[in-house]
């Protein structure tokens, strides 16, 4: 699909990054995930890396500025030109407001906000069975996506770990976050008429199948 410029909008697990690291390669478009970024920053150790390290590991959000400021840098990049899917980003109102800017001075607004809809117990389940590789950001879970080999990336051989925010009362943590913090952009989305709620369970394939119809769709009154 050409030029598609999306956001994926859903809580911790609902599978945002699955679908979007497949669909953006589909489509050719980059995968522009915050939290990818973050954890890179942090494995690199840099600055930024180290200050966001210190929010993510208890769950809590990284302030608002810092993530504005990491967008609108790489949005600005060239890639971004051809379309892009926004993973985790944004996650507060006023991210959705920086963004809503940002895009306007580019000339390039947003076409849908794809809502991943997954219960609680369905995402406790997820996160707490999820194994990620550190280095191509894959994720596994040991039930439903286990890798070939135990503990061990497909992709790229590494060995996998458990997020430490994976752990179950982080996830708690991250979740009350949610609610608190990022549930009121449906509102905001849904006022915009952008956006488009989809269920999140079910295989992969089947989920997908449903963001292909939604990404297309025109979105109803
Ligand atoms: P981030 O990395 O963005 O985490 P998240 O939003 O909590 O999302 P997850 O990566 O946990 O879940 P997902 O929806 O991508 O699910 P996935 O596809 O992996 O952020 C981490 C932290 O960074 C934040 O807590 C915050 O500190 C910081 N941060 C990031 N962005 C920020 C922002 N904008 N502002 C402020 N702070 C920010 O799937 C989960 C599991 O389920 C996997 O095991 C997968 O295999 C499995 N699965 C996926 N789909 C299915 C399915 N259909 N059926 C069965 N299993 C499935």
């Amino acid at each position: 699909m050409k030029g598609v410029r999306l956001v994926f909008l859903g809580p911790p697990g609902a599978g945002k990054g699955t679908q979007a690291r497949e669909l953006a390669a589909e489509w050719g478009v980059p995968q522009i995930a915050t939290g990818d970024m973050l954890r890179e920053a942090a494995s690199a150790g840099t600055a930024l890396g180290r200050q966001a390290k210190t929010y993510m590991d208890r769950g809590a959000l990284v302030p608002d500025d810092v993530i504005i400021g990491l967008i609108a840098e790489r949005l600005a990049q060239p890639d971004a030109k051809r379309g892009f899917i926004l993973d985790g980003f944004p996650r507060t109102i006023p991210q959705a407001e920086a963004l809503d800017r940002l895009l306007k001075d580019l000339g390039r607004p947003l076409d849908r906000v794809v809502f991943l809809d997954v219960s609680e117990p369905e995402l406790l389940r997820r996160l707490t069975g999820r194994r990620s590789c550190p280095v191509c950001q894959a994720t596994y879970h040991l039930v439903s996506a286990p890798p070939r080999q135990a503990d061990v990336c497909d992709r790229c051989g590494n060995a996998l770990i458990q997020r430490v925010d994976d752990r179950e009362e982080t996830v708690r943590k991250r979740l009350a976050v949610y609610a608190d913090q990022t549930a009121p952009l449906l509102d905001y989305y849904r006022n915009q008429r952008l956006l488009a709620s989809i269920s999140g369970e079910g295989d992969p394939d089947t989920v997908r199948t449903g963001i292909r119809r939604t990404a297309t769709d025109r979105v109803g009154p």
